[in-house]
């Protein structure tokens, strides 16, 4: 078990990672300060996987656990349901220092964290991550947000958690493609910042997916200490945050353009390659260090060309639609060599399309 320190927004929390790390739940809501109910707010898999163990470990701690189960899926992600979070927390009568717990994947995270950052505006979070990707990302930064209208996280809040507790054996009931989806970020984190973690993740990738309990451990502690490392320097998205995008631009453009058929990590490890291939061409990083990438993500299962049935209008079209938000210019966030990122606003389209197109399957 590790436990590291994040600080973040003046505060500082502990990030504990580990198999059966869950089991202290309750010995973290004591040491807190808590004493008497914690809302723990799950969904029906994981709720169904774990809910059990943090009532007990709560339970044990001396305090009352009220579990709030909702259906899965990124649907949840809606003020409907933070409605439905907010009536539960009007009837049982929470108060300004009633803690929430958000036990599940990225989904529960978010809307838990958003419940918790404008209920009595602003109720104390606890996140207990079990997808990878929400270990080693959305667990970490403080960023909750619903969807709203067909957009996605339109809606939301900083909230920092006041802990993180990320279970590593409970991946050991992730699909196989969940783990992927968590992985990219993983090559990412590695890519922008560390050069010695993308070492060990190109010498232990057989271990990383055989869920070897200690290299999981260490990859979630090393790349949530990436982001909070880069939230901490940036937390309010304003600048070097940027550079946790790496892959995300082009990535979001094939994502859409699949109509989600590739999930986000999918869509990022193929937004990755092509990123480097465009630094490739703008002579920024050497043909070894771009090959090093797409063989790690190779190795890590997930894909690293445009499948041949994307439209490139669309994916192009997509990210038109990113420019828009970034006032009129495409940043994109471009290796230099391994562990080192620069971001870049100048571009050619014209570039951008020769490139990506040079990235499709048949190309
Ligand atoms: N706040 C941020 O900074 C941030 C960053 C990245 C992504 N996100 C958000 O995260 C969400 C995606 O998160 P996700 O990929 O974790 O998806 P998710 O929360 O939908 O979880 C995926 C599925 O896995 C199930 N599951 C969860 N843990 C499990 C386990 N241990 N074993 C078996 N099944 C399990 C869930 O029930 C769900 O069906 C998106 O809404 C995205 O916007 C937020
Ligand atoms: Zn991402």
């Amino acid at each position: 078990m590790r436990t590291t320190h994040v600080w973040c927004s003046g505060n500082l929390y502990r990030l504990t990672v580990g198999p059966g790390a869950l089991q202290q739940t309750g010995e973290e809501l004591r040491r807190l300060g808590f004493r008497s109910t914690a809302v723990v707010v799950t969904d029906e898999t994981v709720g169904a996987l774990f809910g059990a163990d943090i009532e007990r470990s709560i339970s044990d701690a001396g305090l009352s656990p009220h579990v709030i189960t909702i259906p899965p899926g990124e649907d949840q992600k809606s003020l409907a349901t933070a409605s439905v979070l907010y009536e539960h927390l009007n009837e049982m009568g929470a108060e300004r220092s009633t803690p929430l717990v958000a036990l599940g994947g990225g989904v529960i995270g978010d809307l838990t964290g958003f419940v918790a950052a404008t209920y009595f505006r602003g109720l104390p979070l606890l996140q207990i991550p079990t997808t990878l990707l929400a270990q080693v990302d959305s667990s970490i930064g403080g960023k909750v947000a619903i969807n709203h209208g067909m957009l996605k996280n339109n809606v939301g809040a900083f909230h920092q958690p006041l802990s993180v507790i990320a279970d590593t054996s409970t991946l050991l009931h992730l699909p196989a493609r969940d783990l992927g989806n968590g992985l990219a970020e993983v090559v990412k984190s590695a890519m922008i910042r560390d050069a010695g973690f993308f070492e060990f993740l190109e010498a232990s990738m057989d271990e990383v997916l055989g869920q070897d309990s200690l290299a999981l451990e260490k990859v979630v502690a090393l790349t949530a200490r990436i982001k909070s490392a880069v939230v901490q320097e940036d937390e309010r998205d304003s600048g070097l945050r940027n550079i946790l995008n790496f892959g995300h631009t082009i990535g979001h453009g094939i994502e859409t353009a699949s109509e989600f058929a590739l999930c986000h990590g999918e869509g990022v490890a193929i937004g990755m390659v092509a990123a480097a291939r465009l630094a490739r061409t703008l002579g920024m990083i050497d043909e070894e260090d771009a090959e090093r990438l797409s063989s790690l993500l190779l190795r890590a299962g997930l894909p690293v060309r445009i499948p041949a049935d994307l439209d490139p209008a669309i994916v192009m079209s997509a990210m038109a639609r990113d420019k828009k938000r970034l006032d009129g210019r495409l940043r994109f966030i471009l290796p230099t060599r391994v562990g080192e990122v620069v971001v870049r606003a100048d571009v050619p389209e014209q570039l951008v399309e020769d490139t990506l197109l040079s990235c499709y399957d048949n190309a």
